[in-house]
């Protein structure tokens, strides 16, 4: 039987799958079984953020495999790559964030630092955003704020309340002092690529401090480079209790990470969280290897400049298909081309992948561009080719 029957046949049916085995990637380049070349404007989900591949991180995960795969004891033990990655996050962590906690995936990392938010302020309610996106554990479901990935799970957890992104009025008659942490993306990403407004990611954070009620922070998809600098929250000033992070950290190896500042890494109990792989040293390596490779390269500088000529094409390419295109935004490499229709949006977005283009679509008709964070001109400007290549092709028929 072929790839994709044996995957028909035994997978669990969760995804609606896109009929292609891919077998190998090199850079923003992958290859399906038959040989046949893909642009890769997906990152696989906004992961692979080196490309794939990559030399550095692959040679980090062989090393390490080869000297340990995981601690006696997990966690309990010390370990020096663990040590040397905590340095290297205490290097570029923003603000007051200090301690880190090192986890799995972003779902994991979230669903950690509502279950601390809550224990140590004593408090229960959680305000997160409509659109958000926080995971699919049944908690970080319930912090999400669209019905489709919540509707079907009900009754979720309780003590959950949600206000519009981008509106401080409505977020200021909601805080009050039952809330324990306010939960939001700076750049609402599964959402449709939602940029903040001047001044609110500001005016959140100094609502938080007046009532009292802790920030967290979810840069799951906008942290490591992804919208320039190392954490879309630089941009910002703002006071982040909690910072949750995966995706880019591992660069393909599943990782992630939370980050408390010492007040609240002070207020924790041994015991509150833990986990068999949080730390593990292999996930270690990929990550700091990850991150080094982020700041030897200057990827955040590197992100800006190929980000404007992703916008600035995506602009033109606005002005020739008004009709079709509604928007186009985003910071960095994260942006989205927003379709007014979802039925041409499907269209453009099959004949992409007919012409060698993988590319992200979000709520059924926006693009969302978010490729390796070392892509080239020349290699962006090949995969928004084919793009523009599809937009024109249906355009036309
Ligand atoms: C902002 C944000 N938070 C959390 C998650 C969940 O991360 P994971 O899929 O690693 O559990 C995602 C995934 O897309 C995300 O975009």
């Amino acid at each position: 039987m072929d790839t994709i029957s044996t995957e028909n046949m035994y997978a669990i049916p969760f995804f609606k799958k896109i009929p292609v085995a891919i077998e190998r990637g090199e850079g923003v380049y992958v290859w399906d079984e038959s040989g046949r070349k893909y642009v890769d404007l997906t990152a696989g989900w906004g992961v692979t953020s080196i490309g794939h591949a990559n030399p550095v991180l692959a040679d980090a995960i062989s090393k390490q495999s080869r000297t340990l795969l995981q601690t006696p004891s997990s966690g309990l033990v010390y370990s020096p790559v663990r040590a040397a990655l905590l340095k290297k996050m205490a290097e570029i962590l923003p603000g007051k964030l200090s301690n880190v906690f090192f986890a799995n995936s972003g779902a994991e990392a979230n669903d950690a630092v509502i279950k601390l938010a809550r224990k140590i302020s004593g408090r229960l309610d959680v305000i997160s955003m409509t659109q958000s996106f926080h995971g699919r554990t049944i908690s970080t479901a319930s912090a999400t704020g669209q019905s489709k990935h919540r509707e079907k799970y009900n009754p979720l957890m309780p003590n959950y309340r949600f206000v519009p992104f981008n509106d401080l009025d409505a977020m200021a008659r909601e805080i009050d002092d039952k809330v324990a942490a306010v939960l939001l993306e700076p750049i609402q990403g599964e959402g449709g690529v939602i940029i903040p407004k001047e001044g609110y990611l500001e005016g959140v954070s100094a609502l938080c401090r007046e009532n009292g009620v802790y920030l967290i922070v979810d840069e799951v998809q906008t942290g490591f480079c992804r919208t320039g600098p190392m954490f879309a929250v630089n941009r910002h000033k703002m006071e982040v209790d909690f910072m949750t992070m995966a995706k880019g950290i591992g660069g393909g190896f599943p990782f992630a990470a939370f980050a408390v500042t010492e007040a609240v890494s002070k207020k924790v109990e041994i015991g509150d969280h833990g986990g068999t792989y949080c730390g593990n040293p292999l996930g270690c390596a990929a990550a700091l290897s990850v991150i080094q490779y982020l700041m030897d390269h200057d990827i955040e500088n590197h992100v800006e400049t190929v980000g404007k000529y992703v916008i600035d094409r995506m602009k033109t390419l606005q002005k020739r298909y008004p009709e079709l295109i509604s928007d186009v935004r985003g910071r960095g490499l994260l942006v989205a081309v927003e379709f007014r229709d979802k039925l041409m949006a499907e269209k453009v977005y099959s004949e992409c992948l007919k012409t060698g283009l993988f590319i992200n679509m979000t709520q059924g008709y926006i693009f969302r561009i978010f490729p390796a964070l070392n892509i080239t001109l020349d290699e962006i400007g090949e995969g928004l080719g084919i793009f523009e290549a599809a937009i024109a092709f249906v355009a036309g028929q």
